[in-house]
């Protein structure tokens, strides 16, 4: 894949999966801006940004496509995980997951949507999750707010076909993370999918061969 002259932004570039998905797109040409929350070390990241907060990430949109000089493609990455149960868990995750998952996707979406039409089309993948499809105990805060990764996606990728940007989400199983290695460290890891996998995916999404492809939600679970 040959993405020289393509302008992306991936959001939470600087995580697990986010870092890969900036280095498979920049090995293949593409410049690209990290909006983090975090530091975001680069000459074209933003820093410290919650992209849950409209009036912050559209400012971080607006000075990341200036910066660029355009956009081509939105990458949401961002995003956060919790495992609790409702007994002994706390209301406030779920608004936690909330904003962390879905409503990020949303302002930063809103934000990317008018360059993207100004540049007579354009791309977004979403991270949804797997586990969105059918809930496991301590999982309804999360697999909710995936849930709602999944239908942003597909309401958006009906409303803005006409305009030739498409809009597809991959759903992961459990990432290969230092994360999730520490959190269970008995695991096959193995079996877990690998963020250059799905780095690759995404990549794919990208692509001119993936033009016709929109309102997907594409599984990757590695052997999971
Ligand atoms: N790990 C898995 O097994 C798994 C499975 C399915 C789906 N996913 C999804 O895949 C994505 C990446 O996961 P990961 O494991 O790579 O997570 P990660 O390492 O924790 O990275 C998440 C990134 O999102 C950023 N972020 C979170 N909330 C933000 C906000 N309000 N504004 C701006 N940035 C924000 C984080 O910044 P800070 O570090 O500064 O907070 C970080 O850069 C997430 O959407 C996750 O839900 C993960």
């Amino acid at each position: 894949m040959n993405f020289s002259g393509k302008r992306c932004i991936v959001t939470g570039g600087t995580g697990a999966l986010g870092a890969a998905v900036v280095a498979r797109l920049r090995a293949a040409g593409a410049a690209v801006a990290v909006i983090a929350r975090g530091a975001a070390p680069g000459d074209m990241d933003f820093s410290g940004v919650d992209l849950a907060d409209p009036p912050a990430a559209a400012a971080a949109v607006n000075r990341a496509v200036e910066q660029l000089g355009g956009l081509y493609a939105l990458v949401n990455v961002a995003g956060a995980f919790r495992w609790e149960t409702l007994v002994d868990g706390h209301i406030a995750t779920w608004d936690l997951l909330y904003s962390a998952n879905l409503k990020t996707a949303v302002c930063a979406s809103k934000a990317a949507l008018p360059h993207l039409i100004a540049n007579g089309g354009g791309r977004i993948v979403n991270i949804g999750a797997a586990s969105a499809a059918k809930a496991a105990a301590g999982m309804g805060a999360y697999a909710a707010s995936k849930a709602g990764v999944a239908k942003l996606t597909e309401a958006l990728s009906e409303e803005v076909r006409p305009k030739g940007i498409t809009v597809n989400a991959v759903l992961p199983s459990i990432i290969d993370t230092p994360a999730n290695r520490a959190d269970m460290p008995k695991a096959d890891f193995s079996k877990w999918v690998k963020p250059d996998a799905i780095a690759e995916l995404i990549a794919f999404l990208l692509s001119d061969a993936a033009g016709a492809i929109t309102g997907a939600l594409i599984p990757i679970a590695g052997r999971v």
